[in-house]
């Protein structure tokens, strides 16, 4: 049987597996991605670490009865307590730890209110990083999270699909006002609508939108766009995680530059993520029926769609 999307499953880079303020302190959470079982779990002194959801004493599973006790945490079965490096630190019983008692740990950063995994099919270390974002004229971040069936590489897509703007989301047709700037696992192309690029009877109201969009990595593209001449600032972020082959988690995150009074801000804010929430849920139903094309019959105005592949090839290892 042909698989629906035909693309290596897992990518190699960081991946969301957590917003911020859904892990409290010393909570343990169960999670399944990229077809394992793992266990996300924050110290009492505020630090996340994510293990292998099983213990290396006798297998138990962490996330079902584990506990954190200050900066550890504790297995339900024998009481073994592991550090955030996942070294065991001290046992109730016997003298000697042995060295094999260590839990898989995953690399973890914690960044603009998001706390992102580090995934490698061959096992390898981080050796690019995740933008920072943060500046204080930023509001706090307002999230929604989806589970749908897909590809991380087609959701990432959707920034390069310039035709797509009109007939799914209402907004004009974009162009690129620059050169796409491509650095490592960075892509970036500034964008602004350009109502005539499409023929007259699609076009649409609208304001015209000015801004850019980016990819950092296999699971997060980024869009700073706003109404052109607005003054205003916004950054929307959606980050893509597979649970398995066939399922993904996304994660959406909105924030925007503060305005003058808080009030205005927060409305803004509030007006904002519900539109981009409600874009982002219009492109669903696409990304889980339609089929990858590895060589799409692209037209002249959508060369974006092959830089975009181009540059996403370096996220797939061989396993
Ligand atoms: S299985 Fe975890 S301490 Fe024994
Ligand atoms: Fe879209």
């Amino acid at each position: 049987m042909t698989r629906r999307i035909d693309l290596p499953p897992y990518p190699r880079g960081w991946f969301a597996v957590s917003a911020s303020t859904e892990l409290a302190r010393s909570e343990v959470q169960h999670h399944h991605y990229f077809g394992q079982e793992l266990v996300l779990f924050r110290t009492e002194d505020g630090t996340a670490a994510l293990f292998d959801a099983h213990c290396p004493h006798l297998g138990a599973h962490f996330g079902h009865g584990g506990r954190v006790e200050g900066n550890d945490l504790v297995c339900p079965f024998h009481g073994w307590s592991f550090g955030v490096d996942g070294a065991c630190r001290s046992m109730p019983y016997g003298k000697r730890i042995p060295k094999t008692a260590q839990a898989r740990r995953w690399p973890l950063r914690e960044k603009y209110g998001v706390i992102l995994a580090w995934h490698c099919p061959k096992g390898s270390e981080p050796d690019w990083e995740m933008p920072e974002f943060d500046d204080s004229n930023w509001t706090a971040c307002i999230s929604k999270r989806w589970e749908i069936a897909g590809h991380p590489q087609e959701v990432c897509e959707n920034q390069a699909d310039y035709g797509h703007f009109i007939f799914v989301h209402g907004t004009h047709f974009p162009r690129a006002t620059a050169e796409p700037m491509i650095e490592g696992p960075v892509l970036q192309v500034d964008i602004e609508s350009d109502p005539e690029a499409i023929e007259e009877k699609y076009r649409v109201d609208g304001p015209e939108l000015v801004g850019s969009n980016c990819g950092h990595g296999p699971g997060l593209t980024f869009a700073t766009i706003v109404p052109k001449d607005s003054g205003l600032t916004a950054l929307q972020r959606l980050y893509a995680t597979p649970i398995d082959e066939e399922r993904l988690a996304l994660l959406g995150v909105v924030s925007v530059g503060k305005l003058d009074h808080d009030d205005a801000t927060q409305q803004y804010l509030d007006g904002l993520s519900q539109a981009v929430f409600a874009q982002w849920e219009a492109d669903v139903p696409l990304w889980e029926t339609k089929v990858y094309r590895p060589t799409p019959a692209l037209n002249d105005a959508e060369g974006s769609v092959a830089v975009f592949r181009r540059w996403y090839e370096q996220f797939y290892v061989d396993d």
